[in-house]
């Protein structure tokens, strides 16, 4: 959600400023901006619209090379995405220039004592009144400066900065906000996230909360609010920048489709031993913590919440610990019955998602073990739990997340087998043939990706439906669900996942003759009385003149009677079915919105990384 870049070296700042924001373009794309500073003070540009608007104007009307730079790329929160509203923002004096990701919540407060005092605000945003309090308090030092606005800021909040009279020096600070630093040789980078600077440089420097850094060509410092020095965590990002490029895909979501069967291979590599045993050593959760356990809580948003689901359906198998499953925003604002012996896990691809965040300190403050599952080295949500597992999708730069789901799936499943191996729970042959196919789901999902075509066709065809409903059962049902939630945010239609055995409850009033209905069918060799029951609501629906688009594995001959368009999958153990199962249903979705000529990897009001509430 907004991303932001701050340069200062030898290179043309502009260039380097802009590059990062075209990496940085899926976390907002209302507006763009620019500002650089050279000897003759700072010159800015800024459009509302896509960064390409920004890129026209600046060939149009070039700005003065310079070796200093801030860039913006917005989602907006408050004032539309219009020219005035777009960042960055500055004072009266036009000698501070400000960009901001996150909300001041105190900003109308602020806004008014500052008009108060004769200054003009030109925007509607909450960030102006940044501008106007930093260059009140310059006196000739602007980390300074920017500790005490930090101090009367609520919020969360990154801020960068320059000033006309601080020649060299770039000032970021954060709260609750992603910010890292990039250390180059005689550079040096500030981005929201480390894809923007990933061509110059993978050493990055983790900031923590409540800092505030000053980067200049030879040096970086970092304080905290408060003027004190500030310890922080420096690390090497192991991936390159062809990871965050498209590699001759037209979109970056087709890359990611196409890379699942890596990312899966990746995450699992390592953590299974030859003799079946798990090995999550980089956890630091100790085995005997996880033997007091006596409840997993999971807490997420959107297809990491899904992920959650079917985590529950493994864990409560093969654990026998209760598991909930909620999501963030409203776990957050209960009053959950937590303690020292309840594992919170927290799954965040972004690991910056404010509310997933939020639940998490919510839950640690009740004295609940957090356990993020993430996908982003130095982030919020793993550096504030107590144990992390990491996924190793790579870089995920379509906004809809397609392989970071896959590699979720596959934590959560590394997670509950060890937990029950921990525990000695389920520990059985059943469960040693699962992880030994768990090893074999990078193939299964090659091969799924290998028959596409039928459904990319079919996808097509759809383009004029008005809505596409999805059924599943177990852990079909959060695939359903996934599945409705790839085409809401990709193709704009109307989709909805239900469980099946809800349909008579209500949902099958909205069956009309030709309606697409996506079914998920659990496998006939699991529980053969779900996949009964599931085979018995395709009858129901056809009959009702739903067009039954059907996904069932390999050799279950059952459906095709009442299947119109039939999707095979490999077959897999029940719990793992939706590792396969989801992989479709993400090329429909991108198949469908291409067909409608929207634009994939950017949907319409949305962002990668939602860092407010
Ligand atoms: C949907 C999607 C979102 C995210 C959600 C959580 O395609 O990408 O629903 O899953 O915003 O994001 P993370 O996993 O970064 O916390």
């Amino acid at each position: 959600m907004c991303g932001i870049v701050g340069y200062v070296g030898c290179e043309a700042a502009l260039d380097v400023v802009i590059e990062g924001l075209e990496r940085l373009e899926y976390r907002g794309y209302d507006s763009a901006g620019v500002t650089v500073l050279n000897g003759g003070g700072l010159a800015t540009e800024k459009r509302a619209g896509k960064l390409a608007n920004l890129k026209k104007t600046l060939t149009d009307f070039p700005l003065p090379t310079a070796s200093v730079g801030i860039g913006h790329t917005r989602w907006a929160t408050h004032g539309g995405p219009t020219d005035a509203n777009a960042h960055p923002h500055l004072d009266d004096a036009r000698r501070v220039a400000v960009v901001h990701n996150g909300i001041i919540e105190n900003f109308a407060q602020l806004r008014a004592e500052l008009a108060e005092r004769g200054h003009t605000l030109r925007s509607e945003t909450d960030t102006e009144v940044v501008a106007h309090l930093l260059g009140e308090a310059f006196t000739g030092d602007l980390a300074e400066a920017m500790r005490g606005v930090c101090r009367r800021l609520d919020g969360a909040f990154t801020l960068v900065a320059v000033h006309s009279d601080s020649p060299g020096v770039v000032v970021g600070a954060r709260r609750n906000s992603p910010l890292v630093v990039g250390r180059g040789d005689g550079e040096n980078f500030l981005a929201s996230d480390v894809a923007a600077f990933i061509a110059h440089t993978r050493d990055a420097v983790e900031l923590g909360q409540d800092q505030v850094v000053e980067l200049r060509r030879e040096g970086v410092t970092v304080t905290n609010f408060d003027g004190t020095p500030a310890t922080v965590r420096e690390y090497h990002v192991d991936w390159d920048a062809s990871a965050a490029e498209k590699g001759g895909y037209d979109y970056f979501m087709l890359k990611e489709i196409a890379e699942q069967p890596k990312a899966v291979a990746d995450t699992l590599l390592g953590r299974i031993g030859a003799d079946g045993q798990l090995t999550l050593d980089e956890l630091r959760i100790s085995d005997a913590q996880l033997r007091q356990v006596d409840k997993v809580v999971i807490v997420a948003c959107g297809t990491a919440f899904h992920a959650g689901m079917i985590a529950k359906y493994a864990i409560e198998h093969w654990t026998r610990i209760p598991c909930e499953v909620e999501v963030a925003s409203e776990f957050r604002y209960r009053d959950p019955i937590l303690d020292d012996r309840t594992l919170v896990i927290a799954i965040s691809q972004s690991g910056e998602t404010m509310d997933t965040l939020m639940a998490l300190r919510h839950a640690r403050e009740q004295g609940a073990k957090v356990l993020a599952i993430c996908n982003t080295n130095g982030s919020t949500i793993p550096r504030e739990s107590d144990a992390v597992l990491y996924t190793h999708a790579g870089p995920e730069v379509a906004v809809a997340s397609t392989k970071a789901f896959l590699t979720q799936l596959v934590a959560c499943y590394l997670v509950s087998l060890y937990l029950g191996q921990v525990r000695g729970t389920k520990w059985d042959r059943e469960t040693f043939g699962v992880i030994e196919l768990l090893g074999h789901a990078p193939h299964q999902v090659e091969q799924v990706l290998r028959t596409m075509e039928p459904v990319r066709e079919l996808a097509r065809s759809l383009a004029d439906a008005h809505a596409v409903l999805f059924l599943g059962r177990h852990v079909g049902y959060p695939v359903a669900l996934e599945g409705a939630l790839k085409l809401k945010e990709l193709a704009y239609m109307h989709a909805e996942g239900f469980a099946a055995g809800e349909l008579k409850h209500g949902p099958i009033a909205l069956i009309e003759h030709g309606l697409p209905v996506v079914i998920v069918v659990p496998s006939p060799r699991g529980r053969a009385v779900l996949h009964d029951k599931i085979v018995s609501n395709i009858q129901e629906i056809r009959a009702r003149g739903a067009r039954t688009i059907v996904i069932a594995e390999e050799g279950d001959e059952a459906v095709a009677p009442y299947a119109d368009h039939l999707i095979r999958i490999p077959a897999t153990p029940a719990l793992l079915q939706p590792l396969v199962a989801t992989v479709p249903l993400q090329v429909f979705a991108c198949e469908l919105a291409t067909a409608k000529g929207h634009e994939v990897d950017q949907p319409r009001n949305l962002a990668k990384s939602v860092t407010v509430e």
